[in-house]
């Protein structure tokens, strides 16, 4: 056939995957074309709507720097990071879940001894976590790492503010003997992700809100065993049930005690009043992972 009507052009696009030698892509491929075909007749998309969606992904390209990626937004405010995030590591057995990785990773944070001062200059309120790393049989993991950060209490990571201020509310913490983390920093809160690109005239053409709820985010890993990109979420922050990228989860989810002014657990003194948390980390071991 040479020539195809609205129904009969699937199938052509499709037969032309035939001498496509790798599996997984024709598989994929024929995937998105039924459903790309599919939706193009579902809405009867028209021309204006079509021109208008290349030059909306144009500009979503344009706006990517190697400090920006709007494409990831684009997915994550779609729902779809968390999507394939939560298809890859599903929820099992109290094992730490997985959640967005976001574009404000920076790779390379201080490693710094227990104890320590993340947020040493960063706008927020004190806050203390600890915790443990284990094994998912329970056992503790012994200089398990933990990959930490956040934006500050105010909402802003250190990539945001005015001027070149390096790495801030950033650090790599070891557990100890009995797997167990501690380490200061603020209490983070809710923040928007980044509107004055593409992916917010989209947000706000849905109508929808920016908003994150307050995070910390962490990639935790120990030999033997499956690294988990996740966040501790703040119990009590605004936009915990909206959040703008899909990526809460309940059982990240922790509750930010609060103290007046006076000793930390960490032992030093601290003049305004300040938060504790506590969280334990399972991470499954690396062959289980594999076989999930
Ligand atoms: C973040 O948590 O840092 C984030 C995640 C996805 C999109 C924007 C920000
Ligand atoms: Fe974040």
């Amino acid at each position: 056939m040479r020539e195809f009507d609205d129904k009969s052009i699937t199938q052509a696009v499709i037969a032309r995957l035939s001498e496509c030698q790798d599996p997984r892509f024709k598989r994929v491929m024929t995937s998105l074309i039924t459903h790309l075909h599919d939706f193009v007749r579902d809405v009867q998309l028209t021309e204006p709507e079509w021109i208008n969606a290349i030059h909306f992904l144009t500009d979503v390209g344009r706006t990517c720097t190697d400090k920006r990626q709007e494409f990831i937004l684009l997915s994550d405010t779609l729902g779809v990071s968390v999507l394939v995030i939560t298809l890859n590591h599903p929820a099992r057995d109290g094992t730490a879940e997985s959640t967005v990785l976001g574009p404000f990773y920076w790779e390379g944070a201080p490693d710094l001894p227990l104890g320590s001062d993340l947020a040493v200059g960063v706008k927020g309120e004190p806050a203390f976590y600890s915790g443990r790393v284990l094994s998912e049989d329970g056992s503790p993991l012994k200089g398990a790492l933990l990959d930490v950060w956040s934006g500050d209490g105010e909402g802003n990571y250190d990539m945001q503010l005015p001027g070149d201020v390096g790495m801030k509310a950033r650090g790599r913490i070891r557990t100890d003997d009995q797997g167990r983390y501690w380490f200061r920093s603020i209490k983070p809160t809710f923040y928007p992700v980044p509107t004055d690109g593409p992916v917010g005239r989209m947000l706000r053409a849905m109508g929808r809100h920016p908003y994150r709820p307050g995070h910390i985010h962490m990639i935790v890993s120990a030999p033997g065993h499956a690294a988990v990109t996740t966040h501790l979420f703040v119990a009590d922050s605004d936009y915990l049930d909206s959040d703008a990228v899909f990526g809460m989860k309940e059982s990240l989810v922790a509750k930010f005690h609060k103290h007046p002014p006076g000793k930390a657990p960490t032992g030093e003194l601290v003049g305004t009043a300040f938060y504790t948390v506590e969280y334990d980390f399972r991470l499954r071991q690396a062959t289980a992972a594999a076989a999930a």
